[in-house]
């Protein structure tokens, strides 16, 4: 663990200790000074979770715009109201996750958990610089004023990019630098851990968006925050960022109408319950799925079409042993 990440958790596993003692968390070293109130009383009651449980700077759950089905991933959850409020968005059906690197944490988000009687989310130990979870196994990515806690924050971002499957949504409320901080604060690792030194402009933020291969990248400010003895100017945001569909990563040009795309990519995302692992590079995808009859006459069908409306690539399928591998390339 890096001195940033031991920093950090030290703060937050404070602060879990601080919670589980039902103290309020809500002061200067929160992310931003509104903890909470950006939840509807209506929400933290359908969770039974007391408002002092949010140490975030928004609600990315709004932002997110969950379905019933999906399978959802916090990134530092915390206290885990974001992954309990999303795990009722997505039931009946779907999943939520939240990965966090500090134990007791991970006790106080368990303890909400059954708390609320929510079934459909599991409370994972990790880092979101390596997610626990594999390649295209969640469907929207979620997080609330962590990743500028992150000395990586690239790595974080590809990362959430692996685990998202095609055609997947980024929806993260954060903080970002609106001017540049002093040296002395970045240099503070206590700084760091408040959710102030740590912060990147927007700039940087979308560039390692775009890198990471995310599009449609939208940074929304939602509040301007100053915090005592700290010069330069720090603010709340709203982020969203797409992973292209199979198609849209090689950026060809299909001759599908909206609702056709809606149609095939649901069609897509039905197969993946037999998909084992998926990779993008450079103008190729490639993908490897269970094999079984089914599989192979719907893959087969779909690819049919692919082929008809997406002219530009190369679209080949093969048996290898027990698996169907799928390779898609930019022609
Ligand atoms: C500011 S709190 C936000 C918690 C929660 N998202 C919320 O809105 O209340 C930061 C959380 O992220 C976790 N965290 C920070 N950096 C992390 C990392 N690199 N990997 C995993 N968890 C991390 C901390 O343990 C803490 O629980």
């Amino acid at each position: 663990m890096s001195d940033i990440q031991e920093a950090v958790r030290e703060r937050y596993a404070a602060k879990a200790l601080q919670m589980a003692q039902s103290s309020s968390c809500c002061d200067t070293s929160c992310c931003d000074a509104g903890c909470a109130n950006e939840y509807s009383a209506e929400e933290l009651a359908s969770v039974g979770v007391d408002p002092t449980a949010s140490l975030g700077c928004g609600n990315p759950t709004l932002l997110a715009d969950l379905r019933p089905g999906e399978r959802v991933l916090d990134l530092g959850s915390g206290a885990g109201l974001d992954v309990l409020l999303s795990a009722r968005r997505v039931a009946p059906g779907g999943h939520a996750y939240g990965v966090d690197m500090t134990d007791e944490m991970l006790a106080v988000a368990r303890g909400n958990q059954g708390k609320a009687a929510v079934a459909n989310a599991t409370f994972l130990k990790g880092t979101i610089e390596q997610i626990p979870l594999p390649d295209a196994s969640v469907d929207v990515v979620i997080s609330n004023c962590v990743i500028n806690l992150a000395a990586d924050k690239r790595a974080v971002l590809r990362e959430a990019y692996r685990v998202l499957g095609p055609g997947g949504r980024l929806a993260v409320a954060d903080m970002v630098a609106l001017a540049e901080l002093p040296a002395e604060v970045k240099r503070s690792l206590d700084q760091w851990a408040g959710c102030v030194a740590g912060t990147i402009s927007i700039d940087e933020y979308t560039a390692a968006l775009r890198d990471a291969g995310f599009k449609d990248v939208d940074i929304e400010i939602t509040r301007e925050v100053r915090l005592e003895g700290v010069d330069g100017a720090i603010a709340s945001a709203y982020i969203r960022a797409r992973k292209t569909s199979l198609t849209g990563s090689l950026d060809l040009a299909c001759g599908l109408t909206d609702a056709e795309l809606a149609q095939r990519r649901d069609e897509w995302r039905a197969l993946e319950a037999a998909l084992v692992q998926r990779t993008e590079r450079d103008g190729l995808v490639e993908a490897a799925y269970r094999a079984s009859p089914e599989v192979r006459e719907r893959l087969e069908r779909l690819l049919a079409l692919e082929r008809q409306c997406c002219p530009g690539a190369r679209w080949d399928l093969r048996e290898d042993g027990a698996l169907l591998r799928m390779r898609i390339s930019a022609t």
